[in-house]
C-alpha cells in the first residue's frame, strides 16, 4: 500500500544554473529525472548543500517547475527561494556544476476535484507551488510517474485538467519582489496583482483581490480557493472562505527538520471530526490542509 514519501528519493544532484529572478528571490534548476518524473503539483523536496554542515538542518521548497532539454525526458526541477537566512544565503551563492543533497518528493497534494474556477491566492513567497497546481488544474501538463509524451518541449494533452480557469492573486511588498508573473501568464492563468507600497497597482493586500474577484463572481460557479503565503495572509483568505461558503486549502510554510515524519517539528493545529483539535505533521499528513480544519 502506498505511504508517505514512498516515492522519495535521496540524491546528490548537479545544479545546472542559479539565477536571479527578482529581488531578492533566485530560480534554481537542479538535475534529478527520478524527482522531476515523480513530484505532483503541492509536493516538497528538502534541499541541503553537499558535504555542508552549515546549516545541518535542509529546508524545504516546493516544487516550481520542471525542464527538459532534449525533450524526450523530465531531466530536473525548478524551485524558487527568496533569500532570508542561513540556507537560502548559502544557497544563492552557488553556481553551475555544484552540488546539493535532495529528498523528494515529499508531503501531500491539492484536491484534484472538478471545480469551475480555481483561484490561487498567494502572498510573499507563496507562489512556488502555483504554477504546477495551475498546469494541472488546466490540464495542460501532466504530473507523476505516467510516462511523460513531450513533443517539440510541449507535453501533449493526455489528461484533461480538473479547471475551467485559474486565476492567481498575488499580492508582495513591493513590485520587485513579484517573482514569476511571466511564467505564470504563460500557463493561461489570470495573474491579479497587489502589492503593500502601491508599486504596482493600488496599494491593498491579496485577501482584497480575493473579495473583488468574489463580489463579481457568477452565482452558478463553483470555485475553489488554494492558498499559501504568510500565515496571517493565509488565516484570513481561510476567514473569507468560511464566510462565503468555499472550499479553500492551504499549503503551511511551517519550518520542517526532518521532513519524513519523524521529529514532529512540524507539527499543525487541526479539528478532529469530535471537535476537539490535534497535532498533525505538516511534512506528511500535509502541507495542505482544508482550512477550515485549521485551528490558527
Ligand atoms: C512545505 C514547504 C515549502 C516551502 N517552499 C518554499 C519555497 O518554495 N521557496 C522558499 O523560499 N521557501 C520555501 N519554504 C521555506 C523554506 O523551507 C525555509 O524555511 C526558508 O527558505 C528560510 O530558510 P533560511 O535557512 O534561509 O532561513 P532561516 O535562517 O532558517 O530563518 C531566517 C528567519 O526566518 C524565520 N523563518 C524561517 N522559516 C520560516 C517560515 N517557514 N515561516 C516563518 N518564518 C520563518 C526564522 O525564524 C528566522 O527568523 C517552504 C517551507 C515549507 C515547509
Ligand atoms: S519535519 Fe520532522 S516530523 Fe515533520
Amino acid at each position: 500500500m502506498p505511504h508517505y514519501a514512498c516515492n522519495a528519493q535521496f540524491q546528490t544532484c548537479r545544479i545546472i544554473e542559479n539565477l536571479q529572478i527578482a529581488d531578492d528571490t533566485f530560480r534554481i534548476r537542479i538535475e534529478s529525472q527520478a524527482i522531476a518524473r515523480e513530484t505532483l503539483p503541492g509536493q516538497f523536496v528538502m534541499l541541503r548543500i553537499h558535504g555542508c554542515n552549515d546549516p545541518l538542518i535542509g529546508r524545504a521548497f516546493a516544487l516550481y517547475d520542471r525542464y527538459t532539454e532534449d525533450h524526450a525526458q523530465w531531466q530536473g526541477i525548478d524551485l524558487v527561494y527568496l533569500v532570508k537566512g542561513k540556507f537560502t544565503q548559502a544557497l544563492s551563492r552557488l553556481s553551475e556544476d555544484d552540488l546539493v543533497a535532495m529528498n523528494g518528493p515529499l508531503g501531500n497534494t491539492f484536491s484534484v476535484a472538478p471545480v469551475d474556477h480555481l483561484v490561487m491566492a498567494v502572498g510573499g513567497v507563496g507562489q512556488t507551488p502555483m504554477l504546477a497546481v495551475g498546469r494541472e488544474a488546466l490540464g495542460s501538463q501532466k504530473f507523476g510517474n505516467e510516462v511523460d509524451e513531450l513533443i517539440d518541449g510541449e507535453q501533449t494533452l493526455s489528461r484533461n485538467g480538473y479547471a475551467k480557469k485559474v486565476t492567481l492573486l498575488y499580492g508582495a511588498r513591493t513590485a520587485g519582489r513579484l517573482a514569476g508573473i511571466q511564467d505564470f501568464r504563460n500557463a493561461g492563468f489570470d495573474v491579479r496583482l497587489a502589492t503593500d507600497d502601491g508599486s504596482i497597482g493600488e496599494p491593498k493586500p491579496v485577501t482584497d483581490l480575493l473579495l473583488d474577484l468574489l463580489e463579481v463572481a457568477p452565482a452558478t460557479e463553483s470555485i475553489r480557493i488554494v492558498c499559501c503565503g504568510p500565515e496571517p495572509m493565509m488565516a484570513a483568505v481561510s476567514a473569507i472562505a468560511k464566510e462565503k461558503n468555499i472550499s479553500c486549502e492551504v499549503s503551511l510554510e511551517t519550518p520542517m527538520a526532518c521532513g519524513i515524519g519523524i521529529c514532529f517539528s512540524c507539527v499543525a493545529k487541526i479539528r478532529q471530526t469530535d471537535g476537539q483539535w490535534d497535532y498533525q505533521r505538516t511534512c506528511v499528513e500535509g502541507p495542505i490542509f482544508d482550512s477550515a480544519k485549521l485551528v490558527w
